[in-house]
């Protein structure tokens, strides 16, 4: 699974990476400088910077962890790109030196360690890393949709136009929680493949893991505005504590 993402996020995943993630980030990037009480922040799975960079504008040391360096390229070619360290390896293990006062993982990409045992992993070692009032953020999807899939599986048109067609086409293992997903983009010059296989969990399952690792809940808000969490919320950003 681990060699799976860094082909899943190879040079044709980076190159277009940025231009897909277009959203609004205002309120991320500000929850996290109010989190990160100066620094220094450590992000789990920096991809090009998307998250880091502006936060490091703001004058918080970031760090960063990622496992594909087509990603990490991108970043590094971007204005400060330069000036945040990032080490290349497995998320799970937090393989990086010292103590963080603030270590985030957004975008639902704890999802992307495959197992529960490297999600439990990844709170032990976020855990270790974490200064005696350090916390570890995590930003994901609620996994609510699942009940409105037929047969397990789903193919949405993403988008439909004249010399592009973009489908995402998704397949659940409800038994070991994955979600096997493709981003189809078909065109006059071929078909290209985007791959991501997830393994989801509840926020209830994400608690249990903060709890083995010594952590527990502190906040919980249904999005980085601090909208209220309740069964409507399709996602949550969570913040573990000692
Ligand atoms: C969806 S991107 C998110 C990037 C960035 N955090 C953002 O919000 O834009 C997922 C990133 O996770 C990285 N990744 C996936 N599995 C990983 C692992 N086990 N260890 C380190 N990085 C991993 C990929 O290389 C990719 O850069």
């Amino acid at each position: 699974m681990k060699n799976d993402q860094a082909r899943f996020f190879g040079a044709a995943a980076a190159e277009t990476y940025d231009d897909l993630c277009t959203g609004d980030i205002s309120a991320t990037i500000a929850f996290l400088e109010d989190r990160a009480c100066g620094g220094p922040a450590l992000e789990l799975a920096i991809g090009t910077g998307r998250i880091a960079l502006p936060l490091a504008e703001r004058g918080v040391r970031v760090d960063g962890v990622d496992i594909s360096p087509a990603m990490v390229d991108r970043l590094r070619a971007k204005p400060g790109g330069d000036r945040i360290d990032v080490t290349i390896g497995d998320f799970a293990e937090v393989p990086v030196e010292g103590l963080y006062r603030l270590i985030f993982v957004v975008f639902n990409t704890l999802f992307n360690l495959g197992s529960q045992n490297d999600q439990v992993r990844c709170f032990e070692n976020v855990a270790r890393h974490l200064t005696e009032d350090g916390v570890f953020v995590v930003e994901a999807f609620v996994p609510t949709f699942l009940c409105r899939l037929r047969d397990d599986q789903y193919v949405n048109a993403e988008s439909i136009e004249a010399d592009e067609v973009r489908l995402d086409v998704l397949r659940h293992d409800a038994a070991t929680q994955r979600l096997y997903e493709s981003h189809v983009s078909l065109s006059n010059s071929g078909v290209r493949l985007f791959p991501v296989v997830q393994r989801y969990a509840w926020p209830s399952e994400l608690d249990l893991m903060a709890r083995i690792a010594g952590l527990s809940l502190k906040e919980r808000w249904g999005g980085w505005s601090r909208e209220p969490f309740n069964s409507a919320s399709a996602a949550h950003v969570s913040v573990y504590g000692r």
